[in-house]
């Protein structure tokens, strides 16, 4: 996977670039991340890369060459590279839409600043918009941040082992279950003991209905689109009539 993130702030990306699993991602050759700097592009002495809202108002807009001349300097992997664009009007990002990035070879990330960028841009060069959330960022460096670590993950070899991503929360529409490790005991609060009965499906029913219950007490929503199974709907009938008795 090859990421091209435009910005005018390239050492934000490169901080968070130096750490972590997508560091360790890149020295393995399994992720590429290269930072265009959108100012590079930008003419005039000032190097300006945003301007006053044609029609009046407050805050600058970016203005459309330096990105359009950044864009076109990004050699294309393939031929349907896609361009993606990173602001609060876009489709929400999600787990799903994450593993459908993450089959793409190259995924150029264009970062808006200021009250937002020339809609020509958009136009032009933009074949999706993308926000990672209802709220407004102040800018979609953070965006394209998220963007990235969440559709690494997915990318074969990226995370150490084969299950690592098929039992994160959200991969069946589920919140995952609790996890624990040593101390058994810790500040008085035991380990369930089932964990500890080396039962392997009995610890995978505890969990799966731990999960159920989780997604039903803080995220019910998800329940709707979830995959379950006949067991997980008997589980769930039960949970809920707990909950009325309650
Ligand atoms: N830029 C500013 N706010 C954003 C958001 N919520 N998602 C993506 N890009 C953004």
């Amino acid at each position: 996977m090859r990421y091209d993130v435009l910005t005018i702030f390239p050492e934000m990306i490169r901080a968070y670039l130096k750490e972590g699993i997508l560091a360790r991602a890149a020295k393995r050759g399994l992720i590429e991340v290269q930072v265009t700097d959108i100012r590079a592009f930008a003419g005039g002495a000032h190097k300006n890369t945003d301007d006053r809202p044609f029609g009046g108002g407050d805050g600058m807009v970016m203005k459309p060459g330096p990105i359009y001349r950044a864009l076109d300097s990004v050699p294309r992997v393939e031929e349907n590279s896609l361009v993606l664009l990173l602001t609060p009007q876009g489709k929400r990002f999600d787990q799903e839409m994450a593993w459908e990035l993450s089959r793409q070879k190259q995924l150029i990330l264009v970062c808006g600043r200021y009250e937002g960028i020339d809609e020509r841009i958009r136009e032009l060069c933009v074949d999706r918009e993308l926000s990672i959330g209802d709220y407004v960022l102040s800018g979609g460096e953070l965006a394209a941040l998220v963007l990235m670590d969440a559709v690494s993950r997915l990318v074969p070899g990226v995370l150490g082992g084969q299950n690592s991503t098929q039992e994160d929360s959200f991969e069946d529409g589920l919140l995952e279950y609790p996890h624990y490790t040593r101390p058994r005991v810790f500040m008085g609060r035991e380990v369930p003991e089932i964990l500890l009965s080396g039962d392997h499906e009995k610890i995978r029913q505890w969990r799966r209905a731990q999960s159920l219950k989780r997604t039903l007490e803080k995220r019910p929503d998800l329940l709707q689109k979830a995959q379950l199974t006949g067991e997980d709907g008997a589980i769930l009938e039960k949970l809920k009539e707990g909950a009325e008795k309650q």
